[in-house]
């Protein structure tokens, strides 16, 4: 619940105690009402308690709204319907907490206790990360943002694939197939290369498959020659992902990859056994799960001894709940691992850890243009895309701005062109496979970036209009307002803060990101029917200017939420 909210429920509260005495009531729901006829929130407070007060609705709420006292936030109430209850918001009022935007939000009232930990982006050592890594990234990039906003104590964990098969092969490769010189230049293309070789060659050469088995026991046995091979390889993978999240303002709290909780598998191990929870199927360890569960068979651990996937993650749950004041767990990955996870929360809930988890999947990338779907391999480099967006953002802006001198066309460029593929990816529906279109995320109109940090850029050169000829913004002034556009765009620029919550609770960006997208429109529509330096009137001139002040701030704590930059010109 906004502030807003919360007062408009309080006055509710106070009139309901002194109406109706025999019921007791602490909560009313409050609605922002899709349609301005219906006023600017509603409650369906006489519906629902119908029955405990015993009269109807209709009734309930005219007797209600009779005893609402005069305040500064109602200007009118009306009933609707079978017993909605209308409100209407005074204008003043909400032109008077205008000014406080931006001091500090309104989110109060939320139970932000104990840590919450989001595991996002995750790639695989010694495979760079490809178009599949984005979603990941940048979906996880903005919980953790609205996370933190909103004020919980948030852990962005990157649980890097460090441990696993690929290492034998990776060794046998490093050791006999290794191109040193496009090694030093180029690390994971090469370990990526001499992969693959492996591949090749072990289709040929079967006793390959036991060279890299051995080279992974070695490894597993703390043999100090592969141990080292091992850390170089995360080293000089960890190296490049780094520039990669440097490059699009994404950071990590930790980088704690599966191997940081290979000492804690086999203890898992025991307590699924002693608990009874998994059993022996053929020499392999398996938990088997209630056919109502609608589940394969989990294998926590092989024939031959060595753990999986699952028992990994089993790992990590137990390392988490053992060492932060859980609230909640977070996993951002692709549609693919739904199975996993749910069979991972089933075992939690068999080894009765009530920790609250949630499997945060998305759809898959893919492209409609077909642009690289020719490239080798079929993988679109994370890198190559960022660049590929900068260049062609470079074009756009080049164009529609030749006066900018170079540094500025470049540094705009990478702005724009990181933030359209960020925005392409959160402006959509997460559970929705994506089509990825240059031509529209690159737009200037329409639900694109380019668009809405163009619609900051024009508050932005409003405000330096303003400023060059001597107009300053006077807070102590009461604002005025009188335009439609001007008052729809101040009654949307209060739902700010509970489309934040929203998108925290729903997980989803792209209700943000709709919401910024319809601010910038309704901001637009406002631009073209109100005159705002041109006024005649210097307090209205005031008052517009503020408005578009704070409407500035709210697009970029918005774009901010999203992961995304703007620019003061473009
Ligand atoms: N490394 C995995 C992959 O690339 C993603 C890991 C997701 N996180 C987790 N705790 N399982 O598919």
């Amino acid at each position: 619940m906004t502030l807003l909210e919360k007062k408009i429920e309080s006055y509710l509260l106070d009139a309901i105690k002194e109406t109706f005495k025999n019921i007791e009531i602490d909560e009313v729901n409050i609605q922002p009402s899709n349609n301005e006829k219906f006023g600017d929130y509603q409650t369906n407070f006489a519906m629902v308690n119908s029955k405990k007060i015993g009269d109807n609705p209709r009734k309930i709420a005219e007797k209600l709204i009779n005893n609402i006292k005069k305040n500064e936030i109602f200007e009118k109430i009306e009933i609707a319907g079978p017993g909605f209850i209308n409100i209407f918001i005074r204008i003043d009022y909400l032109a008077e907490e205008l000014k406080k935007i931006g001091e500090k939000i309104e989110f109060q009232f939320l139970d932000t206790a104990g840590d919450v930990v989001i595991d996002y982006s995750s790639p695989n050592i010694a495979k760079r990360m490809h178009i599949g890594h984005l979603r990941s990234t940048v979906i996880g990039d903005s919980i953790k943002r609205i996370y933190k906003f909103l004020g919980y104590n948030v852990i962005a964990d990157n649980h890097i694939g460090d441990w696993g098969t690929q290492f034998g092969k990776l060794i046998v490769g490093y050791k006999n197939w290794l191109n040193k010189e496009n090694y030093k230049k180029n690390p994971i293309e090469e370990l990526e290369r001499i992969y693959v070789e492996f591949s090749k060659k072990s289709e040929e050469n079967e006793s390959l498959e036991d060279l890299a088995r051995e080279e992974l026991k070695k490894l597993q046995q703390g043999d100090k020659e592969a141990r080292n091979l091992w850390k170089e390889f995360i080293k000089v993978s960890l190296e490049e992902y780094e520039r990669i999240y440097k490059r699009m303002n994404i950071e990590f709290d930790t980088y704690y990859g599966e191997s940081f909780y290979h000492d804690i598998m086999p203890l898992i191990i025991e307590e699924l056994k002693e608990k009874n929870i998994a059993k022996e199927d053929e020499g392999a360890l398996v938990v088997f799960f209630d056919e109502n569960k609608n589940l394969h068979p989990c294998i926590v651990q092989k024939k031959d001894g060595a753990y999986l996937y699952s028992t990994s993650d089993l790992a990590t749950i137990k390392y988490r709940r053992e060492n932060y004041n859980l609230n909640k767990i977070i996993y951002v990955t692709d549609e693919r691992q739904q199975d996993h996870f749910r069979q991972i929360f089933e075992i939690t809930n068999m080894l009765d850890w009530k920790d609250e988890k949630h499997h945060i999947w998305f759809g898959i990338m893919r492209f409609a243009d077909g642009i690289f779907s020719t490239r080798k391999g079929n993988v679109i480099k994370l890198n190559d895309l960022l660049d590929e967006s900068v260049e062609r953002a470079y074009k756009i802006v080049s164009e529609k701005n030749p006066s900018l001198n170079e540094d500025e066309k470049r540094n705009i460029a990478e702005v724009v062109g990181i933030g359209a593929v960020k925005y392409a990816d959160l402006s959509q529906n997460r559970t929705s496979p994506i089509i990825f279109e240059w031509d529209k995320i690159l737009s200037f109109e329409g639900n694109t970036s380019p668009y809405l940090q163009y619609s900051y850029a024009r508050i932005k050169s409003i405000m330096r209009n303003a400023n060059e000829n001597n107009i300053k913004i006077d807070y102590n002034k009461k604002l005025i307002f009188t335009e439609n556009s001007e008052i729809n765009l101040i009654k949307f620029v209060y739902q700010f803060p509970r489309i934040v919550m929203l998108a925290a609770t729903t997980f989803k960006p792209n209700l943000l990101a709709d919401y910024i997208f319809e601010l910038s429109k309704k901001f637009n529509t406002f631009y073209n029917a109100a005159p705002i330096l041109k006024s005649e009137n210097k307090d209205i001139i005031n008052s517009r200017l503020i408005l578009c002040d704070k409407v500035s701030f709210i697009i970029k704590e918005g774009l901010n939420l999203l992961g995304i930059s703007t620019v003061d010109r473009m």
